[in-house]
């Protein structure tokens, strides 16, 4: 049976407490998976078809269990030869998150995290959000057939991010207020209002979103890449993403581990303020500002986590301006098909910037991740790039407009 162990004091809680943060400490808590139990192989693993639940045996939902799912992971690892050759690097891939079924990495959360509400007997869930985790938990919510109210801050959420959850069916509440207090907010709920929390608090939650590392080293055949690079925000994702990795190690899936690489928004960047002034903890920035509305976040949560993933993997966290994130963004849509938003092109973004100083080297292998889908933002899009034109439907009109 896993546990939840507290990063901070050690303690251990049982799987049916309903608590986010240790009880005696309030520190992190970590799902621990007991690998000896386990026993599968690779290729058990891999005649299953691809997504979160081909790795069930590392996942703690209890046997029998209702499983909420909307065939979430299994998403492209491309190979991306043209930004290779445009870069002038040897190996580049891209882990393209934003083609699961709501368009971000958060459903391999969820469909994890949601399954767990409802083994803990939960009727409603909630979160706050800066957009994609409200889009991914309206759709389990409404899969699962349980209540869910979403807090975003009132006027910074991509459009697209914001129909998904009036889609789905979610009680949508605008706050007065950035992503950091709508999540103070929630947590408060949590506790006050009987609402189950699926923010990546949630230790549950961040175990389905581990498979993004499981999965990288599934596709690439167990090899393991130099560096793996992901956009930061509340910092779940580079934690679980280093979780999975260290377990697969531990199980003997593969023998090293990769570099991990975290990229925040210039005006949203306490992790790496904290990374370069070379700091336990962060200090909360308290107004967030960046275009990447995404990862536009002061006082991420899940700091502890993401600064060990860093510590113990000798990697960096580097920071990127607006600027160098659109630029990213146009340059993978248009070298390699790929839509991503722009929180997503942050690694990419990064990339870039430590290729051009040097850090990283031109004959790694590397894994940039890409967290969320181009459509999520549309506006992003219109308020970046080039306008469309509109004609009269005129054959010479037209061939003019060629012309220029
Ligand atoms: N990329 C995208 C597209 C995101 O939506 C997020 C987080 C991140 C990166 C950063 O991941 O928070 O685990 O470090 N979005 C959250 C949300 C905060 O509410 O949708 P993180």
């Amino acid at each position: 049976m896993p546990e939840l162990r507290c990063i901070n004091c050690g303690r251990k809680h049982r799987p049916d407490e309903r608590i986010y943060t240790c009880p005696a400490c309030n520190g992190l808590l970590e799902v621990t998976i007991d690998l000896d139990k386990i026993s599968v192989n690779k290729s058990d693993i891999e005649n299953r078809k691809p997504g979160v639940w081909r790795y069930r045996e590392f996942l703690p939902v209890k046997e029998g269990s209702k499983i909420i799912t909307l065939e979430e992971g299994g998403t492209p690892l491309y190979r991306a030869k043209n930004l290779e050759k445009e870069l002038g690097i040897k190996e580049l891939y891209i882990k393209n998150e934003g083609a699961n079924p709501s368009g971000s990495f958060k459903d391999r959360g969820m469909t994890v995290g949601v399954s767990k509400a409802i083994e803990l007997g939960a009727t409603s869930v909630g979160c706050a959000s800066t957009g994609n985790t409200s889009a991914s938990l309206a759709a389990y919510a409404g899969k699962a057939g349980i209540k869910c109210i979403v807090l975003l801050p009132a006027g910074k959420i991509a459009i697209g991010k914001l129909a998904q959850a009036v889609l789905h069916g979610a009680l949508v509440v605008g706050i007065r207020g950035n992503f950091d207090i709508a999540l103070k907010l929630i947590r408060e709920a949590g506790e006050k209002l009987n609402i189950y929390l699926l923010n990546s608090i949630n230790p549950w939650r961040l175990e389905g979103q581990k498979t993004q590392g499981y999965e990288i080293l599934d596709q690439m055949s167990w090899e393991v890449p130099d560096r793996i690079i992901v956009p930061v925000g509340n910092c779940g994702n580079i934690s679980s993403i280093w979780k999975g990795l260290k377990e697969f190690r531990e199980y003997g899936f593969c023998d090293t581990l990769p570099i991990m690489t975290g990229i925040q928004a210039e005006g949203a960047a306490p992790v790496v303020h904290a990374f370069e002034n070379r700091r336990e903890d962060i200090t909360p920035i308290g107004d967030p500002d960046t275009l990447a509305t995404a990862i536009r976040i002061g006082a991420p949560v899940n700091a502890p986590k993401a600064l060990t993933a860093l510590k113990e993997s000798k990697g960096l966290a580097k920071a990127v301006t607006d600027e160098e994130i659109i630029s990213a963004q146009k340059l993978i849509a248009r070298k390699e098909g790929i839509g991503v938003e722009p929180a997503s092109a942050s690694s990419i973004a990064g990339l870039i910037k430590l290729l051009d100083n040097g850090t990283i080297q031109r004959d790694e292998r590397i894994v940039c991740i890409t967290t969320g889908h181009a459509l999520k933002d549309p506006e992003a899009i219109f308020n970046n790039y080039e306008k469309p034109v509109e004609i009269d439907p005129d054959i010479n009109v037209l061939k003019d407009l060629l012309r220029s």
